[in-house]
């Protein structure tokens, strides 16, 4: 086959994106696919119609690449493309649309609220602690714990650096303690379930893309009920958001309130394929290759 990769971007996720990007290319070459590497510009119409793929894998996080702007690019231009489509894309990529979908058919996630960033420099919108995060970043971009000590020791002020200075609007959430799960869903199979411990505080930018600064543990060692749990809300969510191809739903886990204390924070329909991914990570533990697993999300698309 001949696969347009497509990668980079202007998201603020564009070197997590050239990582999955290359890795993916890499492995579909490794198959003996005719590869083109596209690295997203303005001008990314004109370098597909000049490729003429018979397949495009998405490769591309964050906003855009994977809120539905590309994927309604792409369907314009009738080209095949690896990962949801466009309606999924624009639902799933906000974490508050994404709640107004599940939380109604039953999928338990924290409350949240939008509110103005100028606001914070008042009050807080909700008892501390609480989380801020802009609605439709990946990665941890642009996230901040505000605990009762202040923001790691900072009150929020127009003087402190935080997402209140870089965003107009934010999504507050309560805050999980306890620990940090995921799932990945891929061929209408939840793959399983990793714990992520990061070893300075949380599982941040940094945590996520620096070797041996977060603990992976795969399958994690949770009660069955909590694990079942997981796998089950991941797949409704993938089902019910639409999802094609691969997506990886995560999660916090109260562990001093059981199976109540478990909350689905947001479904990722473009998640990472880097070397310290979790999708790639979670297939490699049921004897699924890196590229096997490239190969899997290139061939549902092309059903
Ligand atoms: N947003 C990153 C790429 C992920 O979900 O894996
Ligand atoms: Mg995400």
């Amino acid at each position: 086959l001949h696969i347009a990769v497509l990668m980079g971007g202007w998201s603020a996720e564009r070197e997590v994106s050239l990582m999955s990007g290359t890795g993916v290319a890499d492995a579909l070459e490794s198959r003996g696919h005719r590869v083109t590497r596209i690295d997203m510009d303005r001008d990314v119409a004109a370098k597909l119609a000049a490729a003429k793929p018979d397949v495009v894998f998405n490769a591309l996080h964050g906003t855009p690449g994977e809120d539905g702007s590309v994927q309604g690019l792409l369907d314009l231009m009738g080209l095949t493309y690896t990962h949801s489509g466009l309606a999924t894309s624009v639902i799933a990529i906000d974490k508050q649309l994404t709640k107004l979908l599940l939380v109604p058919a039953g999928i338990p996630m924290p409350g949240g609220r939008i509110v103005k960033s100028e606001t914070l420099y008042d009050a807080d919108p909700l008892p501390r602690p609480y989380v801020l995060k802009p609605v439709n970043e990946g990665s941890s971009v642009g996230v901040a714990i505000v605990t009762a000590e202040g923001n790691y020791g900072n009150p929020i002020g127009r003087d402190v650096a935080g997402p209140w200075t870089e965003f107009d609007e934010l999504l507050a959430e309560p805050y999980i303690r306890g620990r940090e799960l995921t799932t990945a869903v891929l061929g209408g199979q939840a793959l399983g379930v990793t714990e992520l411990k990061p070893k300075n505080g949380w599982y941040d930018f940094d945590a996520k893309y620096t070797e041996g600064l977060t603990e992976h543990i795969c399958p994690a060692q949770i009660p069955d009920d909590v694990a079942d749990a997981c796998k089950r809300i991941a797949l409704d969510a993938h089902r019910l958001l639409g999802c094609k191809g691969a997506s990886r739903s995560d999660f916090r886990w109260d562990d001093e309130r059981g199976i109540d204390g478990l909350f689905l924070l947001e479904v990722n329909t473009q998640p990472g394929m880097t070397p310290l991914s979790l999708v790639p990570e979670q297939a490699r533990h049921l004897g699924m290759s890196y590229a096997d697993l490239v190969q899997a999300i290139v061939d549902e698309a092309l059903e």
